[in-house]
């Protein structure tokens, strides 16, 4: 009996490696690309297009530039000030649009609350909707038949395909609605054939909700958020965000064994990383999780490569 207790104290989820699955997808990606180039000539191009100074924002689109170098694309970096409007943005859209050699184009959110963001999207071409939030692209994915799917959502159903975690028949719940990754994660997830909840800020008994789910999905944006005792035992959890804590103390009540370390990391850089799972305490409930940082980020840069080049190939007609 004390035996048992004492090894279920010092149970310690399998955390995956989403650093090694994006490496593993952009090294296929690299190679489609240098077939393409061989055998049509083609360099698919992406723009990324940010406007203002957010700081996260600037850090997100130079690594997906960079990244497209990485692997043989071209790429253009369009940063317009605070104070473009809706119009400004329209008209780049048409340019780009129109442009024969540019094959994915991407819109970072979130942008400034003056700009009419739904009108935007809506503008960037369907074919070189890369992020897939164009409300054709987004029908489309409801009606399984999609074209250009959401990174990070795709980017997560890619880990859990490729660690083989049973999707199929498993209750998975998602904490967090929102467009870019809840909803369309939902989707896909029931594509899979799981039985899908979505929570949200409204849910009554959230705690009752999630501790049914075989795979529990966070993307809620609140630091350390998804507690033990949300967890069912043995449960793969899949966390999406992506938080910065500076403060010590926090740090040592969140990460456990980890804490000496993540303390050093403030003190060296002014913050540290977690997610909306509160790590040490899923880690000794959960069978698998994903780690902050290493989970699930770099998985949506290597999408958006992958959508790059899906981009370049239809609208060319090669698939
Ligand atoms: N901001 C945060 N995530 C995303 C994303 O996946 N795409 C875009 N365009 N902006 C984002």
């Amino acid at each position: 009996m004390c035996t048992l207790s004492t090894e279920a104290d010092r149970h310690q989820a399998q955390l995956l490696d989403g650093a090694r699955i994006a490496a593993d997808i952009r090294n296929e990606v690299r190679a489609d690309v240098a077939s393409l180039h061989e055998t049509a000539g083609v360099v698919p191009c992406l723009v990324v297009v940010r406007v203002g100074d957010d700081p996260a924002s600037l850090v997100y689109v130079r690594n997906k530039v960079r990244t497209s170098e990485e692997l043989g694309l071209r790429s253009e970096h369009r940063a317009l000030p605070t104070e473009t409007t809706t119009d400004d943005l329209l008209s780049l859209l048409a340019t780009l649009n129109a442009r024969d050699d540019v094959d994915g184009i991407l819109v970072q959110l979130p942008l400034p609350a003056h700009v009419d963001e739904a009108r935007v999207l809506e503008s960037v071409g369907l074919l070189k909707d890369v992020d897939g939030f164009h409300p054709l692209n987004v029908g489309r994915l409801h009606q399984d038949r999609p074209a250009l799917v959401p990174c990070t959502p795709a980017g997560i159903v890619e880990l859990l395909l490729r660690e083989g975690v049973a999707i199929s028949g498993a209750r998975a719940c998602v904490v967090g609605r929102s467009r870019i990754v809840g909803r369309p994660l939902a989707e896909l997830l029931l594509q899979h054939d799981a039985t899908v909840t979505i929570c949200h800020s409204r849910t009554r008994d959230l705690t009752f909700v999630t501790s049914q789910a075989d795979i529990l999905i966070a993307a809620i944006g609140r630091a350390g958020f998804i507690r033990g005792e949300h967890v069912k035992p043995g449960a793969t959890v899949i966390d999406v965000g992506m938080n910065k804590i500076t403060d010590e103390t926090a740090a040592r009540q969140l990460f456990g064994d980890d804490a000496d370390r993540r303390i050093e990391t403030i003190r060296q850089r002014g913050y540290t990383l977690v997610g909306d799972v509160h790590p040490a305490e899923v880690k000794a409930v959960a069978g698998r999780l994903t780690p902050v940082p290493g989970g699930v980020g770099p998985l949506t840069v290597a999408m958006l490569m992958r959508n790059t080049v899906t981009a370049a190939m239809r609208r060319r007609g090669f698939v």
